[in-house]
């Protein structure tokens, strides 16, 4: 999701030598992992994969000529082709977003094929753990849909990623659209951002496509304000598999077992702990100091109160039980003459079909973020029924209501001091408030438990599956119709 983060993470993936397109070449590059070859052999893939870039034909014109020759059967599909180009093989953000968009469309769109859906990885490096972790199903899905045949003047493309990675990028991927802009029916650009506005350069790539859909009227105005036309801004909402992340289905995972504890002792002899949850990428964004110092000033050992973090690094090394004790150290944060109320921290990969369990285990989600795109723990953990703390700003916005949520108040607005996006404004949460929060909570289970529901009930309504589907054929239909 943070788009500074594309292009220099996992180091098993490759880069790519040229721009043309290698449509087929993924192919052989999914038969070659789904067989388990070995490293040697996935080298051998990748200079495969590279012959075949230089001397394979386009992949649209690949899917083009192939359609001349389809079967009869698909003579009673429609002509129109979506094609979506995202890190599908990547495991980011925009990844798992783009994922979602996918299931949701194939699982309720089949009955009333307006179009027919096409893949492309683009965006960002493949990362062959996520490739190989992805469930069966979703396997034999991006097969499938690798392979639908589009003609290019009956396609829509969607580019979803960071601006920067469009037609021309400014690294190497896949360009998006593959061609010129003019070739296709039209393109949409579908992006996000975390901080209070857009730059330059990603404005005028977002001008350049037809549409650009972004997931919250947070983002409708940032982009508006930044100078993206107007007219070519819609939103369209995030899915959640709400059937998935469902509370009813799932035994509390045994966090004990996984955890590590950092700071504190253990609550022995007591009734359990009130767990409060964290899940973040350990960047400075996510608001992790705020919280430490929050929970820590709050709570002390006999509170009965447990804080776990299930983090990974960012562009650091995992030794987070340090990081945590050198940011006690060296702020003024003093011990609690009963003992410091207990952080434990979940470093482990925990596999997407354990998440629901880890959730469950919570009586309490917490992230004070200083800017957020869409906030997928934020969704999940209200689809688990959790009550959450949230910073009330930026993405979350969209669907933090006081009925659902403990919005968390922003004390004032503050310059991002790194990165590509210097200057650009997030916003401060409030300590003060986090920790009344936090106690509010704990003290109030009852309450606390009756907005988890209602945050359950507003997902299911707002963003299962179905409905941001049918969100999206409608917007695709009306522009087919065109
Ligand atoms: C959250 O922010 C909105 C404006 O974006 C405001 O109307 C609302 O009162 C805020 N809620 C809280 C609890 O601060």
């Amino acid at each position: 999701m943070n788009p500074s983060e594309t292009n220099q993470q996992c180091p098993n993936r490759t880069k790519f030598r040229t721009f043309a397109f290698y449509s087929l070449s993924i192919l052989v590059l999914f038969l070659a992992i789904s067989f388990s070859f070995t490293k040697t052999n996935y080298y051998k893939v990748q200079y495969l994969k590279y012959t075949l870039t230089t001397t394979s034909s386009p992949t649209l014109l690949f899917r083009a000529i192939g359609s001349l020759f389809s079967s009869p059967k698909s003579i009673l599909m429609s002509s129109h082709c979506v094609l979506w180009m995202a890190p599908f093989l990547s495991g980011g953000g925009y990844g798992s977003e783009a994922w979602s968009y996918i299931l949701a469309l194939h699982q309720h769109h089949v009955k009333i094929p307006s179009f027919r859906l096409a893949i492309e990885h683009h965006g960002d490096l493949e990362s062959l753990e996520f490739w190989e972790g992805l469930p069966r199903d979703a396997k034999k899905l991006a097969y499938e849909l690798f392979q639908t045949q589009c003609r290019m003047g009956e396609t829509v493309v969607v580019c979803h990623s960071e601006p920067g990675a469009w037609n021309p990028p400014l690294f190497e991927t896949l360009p998006c659209p593959p061609t010129v802009y003019q070739n296709f029916k039209y393109v949409i650009g579908r992006t996000m951002f975390e901080t209070d506005r857009v730059n330059p350069d990603h404005v005028k790539r977002c001008n350049r496509m037809d549409y650009v859909w972004v997931p919250t009227d947070f983002h409708v105005s940032t982009f508006v304000e930044s100078g993206v036309d107007p007219s070519k801004v819609v939103k369209i909402v995030q899915p959640i598999d709400v059937k998935f992340f469902d509370p009813l289905k799932y035994e509390p995972l045994v966090v004990a077992s996984i955890a590590k504890l950092v700071l504190g002792s253990q609550n022995i002899g007591r009734k359990s702990a009130f767990v409060f949850l964290s899940v973040f990428k350990w960047e400075y964004r996510k608001g992790w100091d705020i919280l430490l110092e929050s929970y820590l000033r709050e709570f002390s050992k006999v509170d009965g109160v447990a804080l776990y973090l299930l983090t990974n690094p960012y562009h650091t090394d995992r030794d987070f039980g340090n990081k945590i004790l050198d940011f006690v150290e060296s702020s003024d944060i003093e011990e609690p003459d009963n003992g410091w109320a207990p952080i434990y921290v979940i470093d482990t990969h925990i596999a997407q079909s354990d998440l629901p369990r880890l959730y469950s285990a919570a009586d309490a989600f917490v992230l004070p973020s200083r800017g957020e795109g869409w906030g997928r723990p934020f969704v999940e953990a209200m689809s688990m029924s959790l009550p959450v703390i949230a910073t009330n700003w930026s993405g979350p916005t969209e669907y933090l209501t006081d009925d659902n949520s403990y919005p968390l108040p922003v004390d004032r607005m503050s310059e991002v001091l790194e990165g590509p996006f210097k200057g650009h404004l997030w916003a401060e949460p409030s300590i003060h408030k986090l920790r009344v929060l936090m106690r509010h909570v704990m003290e109030n289970p009852n309450e606390a438990k009756a907005k988890g529901r209602k945050a359950r009930e507003d997902m299911i309504r707002r963003f299962s599956p179905e409905i941001v589907a049918e969100i999206v054929r409608e917007h695709i239909q009306n522009i087919i119709r065109k």
